[in-house]
């Protein structure tokens, strides 16, 4: 079956720098269904041969496996470009014509991706549908809808609303690139392809988890979307919420779309809601030195570029186990990792010699290294009974080709084969609004925690680390553990 994937938004920032050379390295590694073909879209005119042109400089630059002409040549005779503006139905029309000029026949598979500014989604969304893009004479019809989906529950819940009047939700793909990345899946192998770990992962042998996503860029340019939207929003709604899900989950029956999806919503139907003394009490906000001399900050912002939140998980496995999840800019390094802290043993049996242990650690690192750690106590050779903690390691082998595939390579393909397990359902979106919603409305409340500063390069606001100590626990502030 022939497939074609319209990209909305062509001209964008995405499509160079992610889509294009994603499609490009499947394409290179033969995984693309025989027969596709790209069509970009925006109001830019460019004619087919200059938009190829621009992509071959950014897929140079950008793509992970190798570039090489002789393969981009053969892959560009598939690309085209065709000049539209999501507001005027009829450059739908001409969009409809130009598809059925490249397509073989009526049997087409289309994927539609919305890259656009998530305002215009809306738009593109009825356009698709009253031009008749939508339908499904002889091929079949899914859109892939970008981040961010919603700006709460409310408009996540009305933009679903409208995506259903045009297509089914098997046909819809909500994207988060963290579910692209292979250390996320890994979560899944990890948990439910081997059996020692699984006995363990719950309220008995588990003291908290801490989830942290450390970036060590800034706003930069970013502060007209940055500054509406904060860091809850951007990151914590989204990617900290599915490794918060990925990690808690029970065990689906098969790994198909319903059944993962099903056992990751009952993640958030089961988190404590938050209320009165609770948001001072579990919710921290930072913001770093100099965000307000970023270019375009309102000089009285009180956006967060740092937060974290103590969750818990209200079910048999979880029940007061806290869960800490943190993101911030502007860290100490960029690192992103889970760490499942396991408890103390329950009896000590060597007495005053050692040191004061520390309980075992599983951490799990997403990036920028890939791979898994293991803290176990060992004793110290040619001693009476002394112990350290040693390490053991697993590192993702890094594949052929060089490196690890991005997360688009993955998400595109299984867009393209119909599998969703790894996009996020309606109810899952809407759930994960109405946990952020009421933090963000008591943070903008005049009970709000203090917005509280941290230089660049640290691991957020120092009152912080107190907070943890306090609770007797300690953050695992570590750079990337596996090189
Ligand atoms: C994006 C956020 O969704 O994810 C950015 O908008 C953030 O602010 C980025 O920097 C992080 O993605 P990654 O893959 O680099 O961790």
């Amino acid at each position: 079956m022939a497939h074609t994937i319209i990209i909305f938004g062509a001209s964008g920032d995405l499509t160079s720098r992610k889509l294009i050379p994603a499609i490009y390295s499947l394409h290179k590694k033969k995984r693309l269904p025989e027969a596709t073909q790209i069509v970009g879209v925006s109001r830019s005119e460019y004619d087919h041969d200059q938009w190829r042109e621009m992509l071959r400089e950014s897929t140079q630059k950008f793509a992970n496996s190798a570039f090489d002409d002789a393969t981009w040549d053969e892959f560009a005779k598939q690309v085209y470009y065709h000049p539209g503006d999501i507001s005027e139905a009829n450059d739908f029309e001409t969009l409809a014509e130009f598809l059925r000029s490249i397509e073989p026949d009526s049997r087409v598979d289309r994927v539609y991706y919305l890259s656009t500014m998530p305002q215009l989604y809306e738009t593109a969304i009825e356009q698709l549908g009253a031009s008749g893009l939508a339908e499904e004479d002889g091929g079949r019809r899914r859109v892939i809808i970008e981040k961010p989906f919603g700006t709460d529950r409310r408009t996540a819940r009305a933009l679903n609303d409208k995506v259903h009047r045009v297509f089914r939700e098997d046909q819809i793909y909500r994207i988060d690139h963290y579910l692209g990345k292979e250390t996320v899946q890994n979560l899944f192998a990890m948990r439910f392809a081997n059996s020692i770990f699984e006995p363990l992962w719950n309220r008995n042998y588990i003291d908290h988890v801490q989830i942290t996503v450390a970036e060590e860029v800034q706003i930069g340019s970013r502060a007209a979307y940055y500054d509406t939207s904060g860091i809850l929003r951007d990151m914590f709604q989204n990617h900290i919420f599915q490794l918060l899900m990925l990690t808690a989950m029970e065990p689906p029956p098969r790994f198909d779309a319903t059944m993962v999806r099903d056992e990751k919503v009952k993640v958030l139907h089961s988190v404590r809601p938050m209320t009165g003394g609770d948001f001072a009490a579990q919710t921290f906000r930072g913001r770093y030195t100099g965000y307000l001399r970023e270019p375009g900050v309102p000089a009285d912002s009180q956006t967060e570029t740092f937060a974290i939140l103590k969750l818990y998980v209200d079910n048999w496995r979880w029940k007061n186990v806290p869960f800490y999840l943190r993101s911030g800019k502007a860290m100490s390094c960029r690192s992103s990792q889970i760490v499942i802290q396991f408890k103390s043993p329950p009896h000590l049996l060597f007495g005053s010699k050692i040191r004061d242990f520390e309980a075992n650690r599983l951490v799990i690192q997403v990036q920028p290294a890939e791979g898994i750690q293991l803290h176990i106590e060992s004793k110290v050779p040619d001693t009476d009974m002394k112990t350290r903690t040693s390490t053991l390691d697993f590192r993702f082998a890094a594949i052929d080709s060089g490196g690890m595939p991005d997360g688009y390579q993955r998400l595109l393909l299984d867009a393209m084969n119909g599998d969703a397990s790894l996009f996020a359902r309606s109810d899952e979106v809407e759930l994960s609004w109405g946990i952020i919603d009421p933090i963000l409305a008591a943070w903008r409340s005049p009970a709000a925690p203090k917005l509280l500063d941290y230089e660049p390069g640290l691991w957020g606001p120092i009152e912080a680390t107190e907070w943890m100590r306090d609770q007797r626990r300690e953050w695992f502030d570590v750079c990337p553990v596996i090189e």
